[in-house]
């Protein structure tokens, strides 16, 4: 199964801010991932907006020509956001606020009746659903109950366990992956991927629809160029 390479462009929107002005232009960089091969574009606007900015989503509607994937907490600033702009996928994720990154998945069991609606009026809205989830049966099985259309896979402890175990770290990976697969969940993975270790959980997941790569991906572009660096990250999902 082909698995899409979705790149997370909020780095590019830190390094801007970090400056004021508009260097890297992430409209820009947005357009030219895209032409360099990547096949979805994902932001994830936080509510200090000290990457990605609301701004720059609406802005990117409009380019965008690949799936746009727009991630975040699900507050209402977030979801008339996610509303105005109807990308393609938007993955709802538990964020406490000023948390640096992710670092959880959705507890989809405690969370059900403030997920529900929120799921409904996305998909009535025709956006495909996606549950950030730690490889939890009962957590998947919960965004099965919710209906959503996706799970994404937080990858964060197998980039974590991948250098002294990568069997262990991959394990609850690929059951969890196949459980959602048994119940027809699309299966996203995402958070702490690179260049050593997307290859292995391809290998070990196959059937991954879509991962979403932004800090080291970008990371990796000072060294490599964008261009290089996105032909090598899809190289690690053939
Ligand atoms: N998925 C989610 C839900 C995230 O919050 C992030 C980080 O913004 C990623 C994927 C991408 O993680 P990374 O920047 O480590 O590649």
């Amino acid at each position: 199964m082909h698995t899409r390479l979705s790149v997370n462009i909020n780095k590019i929107a830190t390094l801007r801010n970090a400056r004021g002005g508009n260097i890297p232009d992430v409209i820009k960089a947005a357009q030219d991932c895209e032409r360099f091969g990547a096949e979805g574009i994902t932001v994830h606007p936080r509510p200090d907006e000290r990457h990605i900015r609301y701004d720059d989503v609406l802005q990117l509607k409009e380019v965008v020509s690949t799936e746009f994937n727009i991630e975040g907490y699900p507050s209402k600033e977030f979801l008339d956001l996610v509303l105005d702009v109807k990308p393609e996928q938007c993955t709802l994720v538990p964020d406490a606020e000023n948390v640096i990154t992710s670092n959880q998945g959705w507890d989809t069991i405690k969370q059900k009746d403030f997920l529900i609606g929120i799921i409904e009026q996305l998909q009535s809205n025709g956006i495909r659903v996606s549950l950030f989830v730690d490889p939890i049966e009962q957590f998947i099985e919960g965004a099965k109950i919710l209906n959503a259309d996706c799970i994404e896979l937080y990858t964060g402890s197998f980039a974590h366990i991948y250098n002294t175990d990568k069997h262990n770290a991959i394990e609850p990976y690929i059951q969890s992956a196949k459980y959602a697969q048994t119940l027809g969940l699309s299966i996203n993975a995402g958070h702490d991927l690179n260049l050593d270790n997307l290859n292995f959980f391809k290998i070990n997941i196959p059937f991954t629809a879509e991962v979403s790569i932004g800090h080291a991906l970008i990371c990796d572009a000072l060294y490599y160029g964008l261009e290089n660096t996105i032909q090598m990250y899809l190289r690690q999902l053939k």
